[in-house]
């Protein structure tokens, strides 16, 4: 009998997927990779477990990654300033290169044929998921079923489920397809998909409408060493609590939603919306730091970095050559990214108010128009003569 190692969540289609496996002779073992999902309120792996168990998987794993994802995937982000498309900060991709090299790790340790996934045959995620697992270990099967099982709706998934006694929570109408974890929420589907229509409150898991938010705001100041977010008002934080602390704060003012329609990697355009408080926060900090302290050149090219950065984080090539590459050149330009940024979060929006680093390289005494200026102004003469040269006929 075959043996896959199958990415499980604890929802509708990876529990129809192990005994939809099973029923193709599969013997299935169950990985639930913890991203953070819970968000703070805890996540019933106990339930999602005993779910796997009585769709018929033969073993369950259970695995806290939320340490990993956050040293390995977030934090090289975060210094890179990825950003897709000026807006998703890539919470989603960032998590499934994570879990398909644990898929694959299992698979070893199981001594599994191949792997599979829940992934629709239209999302980028069955992109990254595979070409990860391929780039680490291209022997193994990839088994996809939702892109080739008979089921048209979710209607017929449910009735499937409960002929075969599965137990999935249908009372809860799902209105939306959700993704979740610690560095941000990713929800479409539903309405969302008319463009037209501003996103219902309801949308929204952990932020606040900032339309009906009290007007006095939150100040907050972050301190990074070295391109890392070590503090916030001075007190230290572990790197998963002071994410958590600021989902919380900044969930709570509303900050960190973005509404969005974006690229897919298969072609097609699609509307998502996403919350991410604290990487809202944090990436708004990080750059500001950055230009107080990276000089000119250096702040322009890392730009181009980053915009390439987030590409290959969106098309799933964070095991690519470039990525390894392009992470030299992050990981060198943040060695004096060290300082601290005040934010301000009201209604919505996170303002840098303040900022200050060892490694500033702003001068007071060039940029003042006060009398303690020490720039010599008769020497830009000559640099702007010498500078319009080329272009002058
Ligand atoms: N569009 C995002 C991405 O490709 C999120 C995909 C998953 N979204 C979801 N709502 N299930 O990274």
């Amino acid at each position: 009998m075959k043996k896959v190692v199958l990415a499980y969540s604890g929802g509708l289609d990876t529990s129809c997927i192990v005994k939809w496996l099973r029923d193709k002779g599969y013997q299935v073992v169950c990985f639930v990779a913890d991203l953070g999902q819970g968000l703070g309120r805890g996540e019933d792996f106990k339930a999602i477990e005993k779910r796997a168990l009585a769709a018929g998987a033969t073993k369950v794993y259970i695995k806290d990654l939320q340490d990993e994802f956050i040293e390995d995937f977030i934090l090289p982000a975060l210094k890179a300033n990825a950003i897709y498309e000026g807006k998703y900060l890539l919470a989603t991709a960032l998590g499934r290169p994570l879990i398909a090299k644990h898929l694959v790790h299992l698979a070893h340790k199981e001594k599994a044929d191949g792997i599979a996934h829940g992934c629709t045959g239209k999302g980028n995620d069955q992109v990254r998921l595979e070409v990860t697992a391929g780039i680490l270990d291209p022997k193994l099967e990839v088994l996809a079923p939702v892109r080739e099982w008979e089921f048209k709706s979710r209607e017929e998934e449910i009735e499937y489920a409960m002929l075969h006694n599965i137990p999935i929570d249908v009372t809860k109408k799902k209105p939306y397809s959700i993704d979740r974890n610690i560095w941000g929420i990713s929800i479409e589907a539903g309405v969302l998909e008319d463009l037209e229509q501003e996103p219902p409150e309801d949308a929204y898991l952990i932020t606040k409408s900032p339309t009906h938010m009290a007007s006095y705001p939150k100040y907050l100041e972050i301190y990074f060493e070295k391109g890392v977010p070590k503090k916030i008002d001075g007190k230290s934080y572990k790197l998963k609590s002071l994410i958590t602390h600021l989902n919380e704060v900044g969930g709570l003012c509303g900050v960190g939603r973005v509404d969005m329609v974006e690229n897919r990697l298969v072609g097609i355009k699609s509307r998502e919306i996403y919350e991410a408080p604290a990487g809202t926060i944090l990436y708004i900090a990080h750059k500001e730091l950055e230009s107080l302290v990276l000089d000119r050149e250096l702040a322009h090219f890392k730009e181009i970095v980053s915009l390439k950065y987030s590409e290959l984080i969106y098309y799933g090539l964070w095991y690519s050559p470039l990525k390894q590459a392009l992470d030299g050149f992050v990981e060198e330009t943040q060695k004096h990214v060290t300082g601290s940024i005040k934010v301000k979060l009201s209604k919505g929006a996170c303002v840098v108010v303040g900022r200050k680093s060892p490694y500033s390289l702003y001068k007071k005494e060039l940029s003042t128009y006060g009398k303690e200026d020490k720039f010599d102004q008769r020497l830009s003469e000559g640099f702007i003569k010498i500078w319009g040269m080329p272009y002058k006929r």
